[in-house]
């Protein structure tokens, strides 16, 4: 087989990707950004591989989540940390719900790149190119802004490394020390959920003050002191992705170092295409999107494509199909997965699936069918003997109003309210703590319903 090169994936076909008209500016921003630091570090990305293997057995879950697209102007230390605060209370609700460890990722720190439906928008008989994320072009309805301008990948580059250092600075320099565990709930909106989750920190805080008297000192511990916390986002522009590549000089092997994990998108998963092709070469661990159109050739090609040593936590299947789909879906592809010998990692993105127009005219996605597609993940898995091993999900710790329903019943009338995102619908922080109680109550009555079994 020929030797993989970073630069390999410009002689494949690549849909999804923007046509720079200034070639020379293209290539000025390329040797910028190669000449940059990677963002993120092989032992990393070999540390979540194993924690993702783990989850792949079900030692573990995989929380994955964030905006649908980072955004310039939404850019705040308030934003990066109150998403971050929702990742953890989720995480919590996990671990004490489900006693199970949660290996938490953001879709964060370079998720800025969007595949679109349609190449074009039309808006009162003005049809222009379709708006990509604020790496390739702007959100604003004019000609000059839907222009692609390649030096947007620099202020890309220095968004991304400025949210990963604070991200690695609340990770590790004391906010998500369990202790805090209270503080997390500042801000809360009132609910049901939230009176929950108070209830749930009340009792951490009691086992934390227990484990103090009886002379086990929880304050020193650094497990509880600290998070690993990791970034990952959809490798969606090629040009970007190659400039970040290096070879890590511990294995010799190639690392993609934007971000901790990477994936491919369910519209830019052709065996043959330039994604796969890219994302093949690196060692980071990766996620391929599954959807209805997902056939089980494509499937068992790029299972040998994608992870030809077939590694644990290489590679995570991120299931979308809408919810009354998965019963159609999942069972087939889980057959081929399970016919090829492949080790994956099982992920349920309820979000993509579940997309609507509102009778309001605004993008939606019901918060019944996002937790319907959850339940009916969890069931398939668990007729099939299979490993529900994570979800990924869109969502913000700002009190949006862009996913209908929830215990604080969002209508559709009301979204015109707080609709911030730059692209797809987010859960708000209420919702995402309702969605991982719903986790949390799978996981367990699966864990309690094998267990019977094994009995
Ligand atoms: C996304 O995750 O934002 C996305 C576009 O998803 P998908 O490729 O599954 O449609
Ligand atoms: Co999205």
């Amino acid at each position: 087989m020929a030797e993989w090169l970073k630069s390999g994936w410009r002689n494949k076909p690549r849909i999804q990707m923007p046509d720079y008209t200034d070639e020379d500016a293209l290539k000025a921003v390329e040797a910028q950004l190669a000449s940059y630091p990677p963002l993120v570090f092989a032992g990393e990305a070999r540390r979540l591989k194993e924690k993702l293997g783990a989850a792949a057995r079900g030692e573990a879950f995989l929380l994955q989540g964030g905006d649908c697209a980072e955004s310039f102007e939404q850019f705040s230390a308030d934003g990066i940390r109150d998403t971050f605060k929702v990742m953890l209370q989720m995480a919590m609700v996990l671990t004490y719900g489900a006693k199970v460890p949660v290996v938490k990722v953001g879709r964060m720190a370079g998720q800025f790149a969007k595949p679109r439906s349609a190449a074009t928008e039309t808006v009162d008989g003005v049809e222009l190119p379709s708006y990509r994320g604020d790496i390739i072009n702007e959100l604003d309805f004019t000609p000059a802004s839907r222009i692609p301008d390649p030096k947007k990948m620099l202020q890309a580059y220095t968004q991304a490394a400025a949210t990963l250092n604070l991200l690695r600075a609340f990770s590790t320099g004391g906010y998500a020390d369990v202790h805090q565990v209270h503080a997390w709930t500042l801000g809360f909106v009132e609910g049901e959920k939230a009176a929950k989750y108070r209830d749930m920190a009340n009792r951490i805080s009691d086992a934390l003050d227990f484990m103090n008297s009886a002379g086990v000192n929880p304050i020193t511990s650094a497990s509880l002191k600290t998070v690993d916390f990791y970034t990952s986002h959809e490798s969606l522009l090629l040009e970007y992705e190659e400039a970040l590549t290096r070879v890590d000089s511990t294995s010799g092997k190639w690392l993609a170092g934007s971000g901790h994990m990477l994936w491919i998108g369910d519209r830019t998963r052709q065996p043959d295409g330039a994604h796969v092709e890219f994302l093949s070469g690196v060692q980071n661990p990766i996620g391929l999107k599954c959807g209805p159109t997902t056939s089980a050739e494509d499937l068992k090609v790029l299972l040998a494509k994608l992870n030809p040593k077939n590694e644990e936590g290489r590679l995570t299947l991120i299931a979308r199909f809408g919810a009354g789909s998965v019963g159609e879906h999942l069972p087939r592809l889980i057959k081929t997965v399970k016919e090829e010998g492949a080790n994956v990692l099982w992920s349920c993105d309820p979000m993509h699936g579940n997309t609507i127009k509102s009778a309001t005219g605004y993008k939606t996605r019901p918060f019944d069918s996002v937790l319907r597609e959850v339940r009916e993940f969890f069931g398939v898995h668990k007729a099939e003997g299979t490993v529900p091993g994570g979800v990924h999900f869109e969502m913000t710790g700002q009190d949006v109003t862009e996913c209908t329903g929830g215990v604080r019943a969002v209508t559709e009338e009301d979204l015109s309210d707080r609709y911030h995102t730059a692209c797809d619908p987010r859960l708000n922080a209420s919702q995402s703590l309702e969605l991982a109680f719903l986790v949390a109550e799978e996981l367990s009555s699966l864990r309690q319903e094998r267990q019977a079994q094994a009995v």
